[in-house]
């Protein structure tokens, strides 16, 4: 699998085979994803794994904190913006409803969408699950470097056979996930991943999300 082929065939995968992934496999892609750049080398990134019996204690103690309180977490994280301008709204609505549509659930059953939803709180069935921190002093550099080891996490798990699906919706429940994972105080939860094998049979994982065309996002200046 060259470079293009990897990150051209990356998508997220949000239906996972039960079939278990060693500790040595997620070491493989760690071993391969640590090589991704940081400013001044700072490699900023703190991840926690979570399989096997920790993998279900976890799903299941998120899964009494929604019993216990329907209402997200307080979170210093806020997924997007409050008021999300075009175009980002349209490709926001876009993902969704065509997400949806493969999954058969029409926009006015909500209560079937947030059923949908807490399958991200059951790494969507995946075996094992990846929770990325960062220390609370740092800046937003180094939350885009965070960001260049995750995706580096994504392209090497994929050379390993291995599918992923990235999860901010975790900050929903940052506290309980945060207490659990034995976060300090000094360190901030930022996002979690889903990485198993590909349940290849499973609808919602044909979505191709499209992307807009260079000229939208690059400016080329010549003279
Ligand atoms: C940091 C990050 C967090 C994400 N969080 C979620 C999530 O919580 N649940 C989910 O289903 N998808 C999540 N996604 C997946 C995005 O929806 C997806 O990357 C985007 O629609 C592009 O699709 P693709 O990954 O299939 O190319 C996340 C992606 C990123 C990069």
């Amino acid at each position: 699998m060259n470079v293009t082929e990897a990150i051209k065939s990356r998508i997220s995968i949000r239906a996972f085979l039960d079939r278990p992934v060693s500790e040595e496999q997620i070491r493989e892609v760690l071993d391969i994803a640590r090589w991704a750049p940081s400013g001044g080398n700072l490699q900023p990134w703190r991840v926690h794994v979570v399989t096997g019996p920790a993998r279900d204690r976890l799903v299941e103690t998120v899964q009494n904190a929604i019993t216990d309180n329907p209402l997200a977490d307080e979170s210093e994280l806020s997924i997007y913006p409050p008021s999300l301008q075009e175009p980002w709204r349209t490709r926001r609505y876009t993902l969704g409803e065509e997400m949806y549509a493969l999954l058969g659930i029409p926009r006015e059953d909500k209560l079937a969408r947030l059923k949908r939803f807490a399958e991200n709180f059951r790494f969507f069935g995946a075996p094992a699950g990846l929770f990325f921190s960062l220390d609370r002093r740092f800046d937003k550099g180094q939350w885009a470097h965070l960001g260049m080891f995750m995706q580096s996490i994504a392209l090497a798990a994929m050379e390993k056979g291995l599918a992923t699906c990235m999860q901010e919706s975790w900050t929903a429940r940052a506290k309980t996930v945060s207490a659990f994972l034995g976060l300090p105080d000094t360190e901030q939860l930022y996002c979690g991943m889903a990485i198993g094998y590909a349940d290849e049979t499973a609808k919602v994982n044909t979505l191709r999300s499209s992307r807009a065309e260079i000229d939208e996002f690059a400016v080329f200046i010549k003279e």
